[in-house]
């Protein structure tokens, strides 16, 4: 935390702005001749980012959301993923893009894009805003990556601690320490 007891600041505004409207242009060029796009959002983090990513897209595209749970997350050996909300629409036949807040272990998304997959989209392809290289523990694929970024705690932009700071402007980083002062 700074000394006003907010997060430290790791990636301001102006700049998650910036990379959002990169990642949105890109992806408007590789989809144009594939649209509409089905995003398909991963909640709970990935809300904010969704929402800003795509209402900046200039191709067609629809909106679905998926939401898992882990099993033990944490734990070094499990790698459990639980479906609790599916998509609700028909994307058979469609282009397919998850998006997440974060890719760490790469768990949740190695059992999306399977899970996924069972839906028989045209294609899977994956994009997170922030992903956490020193953490990986299954290799997925990354299609789009906002930034990469230590292995800190993060929070803001969607992500939380124990449910707080979700909705910062700004990534954060928070210790887990700082919530039992
Ligand atoms: C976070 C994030 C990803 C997952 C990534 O979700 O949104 O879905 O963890 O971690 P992994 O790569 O190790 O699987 P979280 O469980 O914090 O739930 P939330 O999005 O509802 O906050």
């Amino acid at each position: 935390m700074n000394e006003n007891g907010a997060p430290r600041e790791l990636i301001s505004e102006t700049r998650i702005r910036e990379r959002v409207d990169e990642l949105a242009a890109q992806i408007s060029a590789d989809y144009a001749d594939k649209a509409p796009l089905v995003l398909v959002g991963v909640l709970k983090g990935a809300f904010i980012f969704l929402a800003d990513l795509s209402r900046r897209l200039t191709i067609p595209r629809l909106i679905e959301f998926i939401a898992v749970s882990s099993y033990d997350k944490g734990s070094v050996q499990s790698g459990g993923v639980r479906l609790v909300l599916d998509v609700r629409g028909n994307i058979e036949g469609m282009h397919a893009l998850i998006v997440e807040d974060i890719v760490d272990t790469g768990n949740t998304l190695n059992y999306l894009i399977d899970m996924l997959a069972s839906h028989r989209p045209a294609s899977i392809r994956t994009c997170t805003l922030l992903h956490k290289a020193a953490r990986a523990k299954v290799e997925v694929p990354l299609d789009y990556v906002g930034f990469s970024i230590p292995d800190e705690w993060v929070v803001g932009y969607g992500l939380d601690y124990a449910e707080q700071n979700r909705t910062l402007p700004y990534i954060g980083i928070v210790h887990p320490d700082d919530h039992k002062r």
